[in-house]
């Protein structure tokens, strides 16, 4: 049987309305589009993963709102599993409003977690390891021990299974995650929020506190990314489409096609490259279908 790349973190219903420029407030406009989407990083990785043609799981939270019919058939849509995901019975997703301004692509969130728990360690000590090729994690804040739990279990399970995780908001508690994964993915916003003002400075910054032989990753908006390992560091240019139409999820994207060249144990230049490529298609289109 096949592998499967694990995608570990939120799934969340996104309510994307696409407007022609931004709302000037306490207007009343009709705009080009509203829909909802399938979102949450680790949820949005899994979907890049599974469109970039690899088995690919997703485990997160459910619950059985009127939601789930909806996010079950999108997971179903793409070719992402979610067997293993609990269902915490009478809550609500979490959920975003997302303006996105098809002018110049950006995408503004607006999120609520709602009332749905964290996943705990219980839901992850239940999966047979050796099905997975990759297991990814996004960094939260709200759940690091549980994380750190499950990081720890693979490592006491598998020791040669590939770990990456995800650091992008800006809490001090991620930090946490630096030194227990093999490829770590740092946002532009953390880097700022720990004092770099580059990516390259940041990758090295960052490599400091990594074990001997971590990867990590820095993507920088429209200037690209840097990725770095045993002291060597290098950048990447980004790859714009001719039009840039809707950014919600390009670092999910960019996520997901490193973790593919690692899979696939191309060279971590030539990942790099293929990340900023595959992300530059995202953003040129809507959503992720038929991506890469
Ligand atoms: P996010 O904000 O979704 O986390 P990032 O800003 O980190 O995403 O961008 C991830 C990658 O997507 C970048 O490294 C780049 O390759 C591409 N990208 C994002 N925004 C742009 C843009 N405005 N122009 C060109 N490439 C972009
Ligand atoms: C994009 C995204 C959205 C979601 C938000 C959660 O990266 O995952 O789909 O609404 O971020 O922070």
């Amino acid at each position: 049987m096949k592998k499967s790349t694990l995608c570990v973190g939120l799934v969340c219903v996104d309510l994307v309305a696409e407007t022609e420029g931004f709302p000037i407030e306490d207007t009343d406009q009709r705009i080009p589009d509203l829909s909802y989407r399938r979102g949450g990083n680790a949820s949005n990785s899994s979907t890049v993963l599974a469109e970039l043609g690899m088995q690919s799981e997703f485990l997160g939270m459910l619950t059985n709102s009127v939601q789930l019919d909806f996010i079950r058939e999108d997971f179903s849509k793409h070719s992402v599993t979610i067997e293993h995901c609990p269902i915490f019975p009478d809550c609500e997703f979490p959920t975003s409003v997302v303006i996105i301004n098809t002018i110049n692509g950006t995408r503004t969130i607006l999120h609520h977690p709602k009332n749905l728990p964290e996943l705990d360690i219980q839901h992850f000590n239940n999966l047979d390891l050796t099905n997975y090729s990759w297991v990814h994690f996004e960094g939260r804040s709200s759940n690091i021990d549980n994380i750190k739990q499950m990081i720890r279990t693979v490592r006491e399970r598998l020791e040669n299974l590939k770990i990456s995780v995800e650091i992008e908001k800006a809490r001090p508690a991620l930090g946490e995650l630096l030194p227990l994964a093999d490829v770590v993915f740092v946002s532009k916003d953390y880097a700022c929020f720990s004092g770099f003002r580059t990516m390259e400075k940041a990758v090295k910054g960052f490599l400091d506190v990594t074990k001997p032989g971590t990867i990590v990753v820095c993507a920088w908006g429209s200037e690209g990314a840097a990725a770095g390992q045993n002291g060597t560091v290098v950048s990447q240019n980004a790859c714009p489409p001719v039009q840039i139409v809707d950014t919600l999820g390009a670092g999910d994207t960019f996520n997901a096609a490193f973790i593919y060249s690692q899979v696939n144990l191309w060279d971590w230049k030539k990942g790099l490259e293929f990340a900023c490529q595959v992300a530059g298609s995202k953003i040129g289109q809507k959503g992720f279908l038929g991506i890469g």
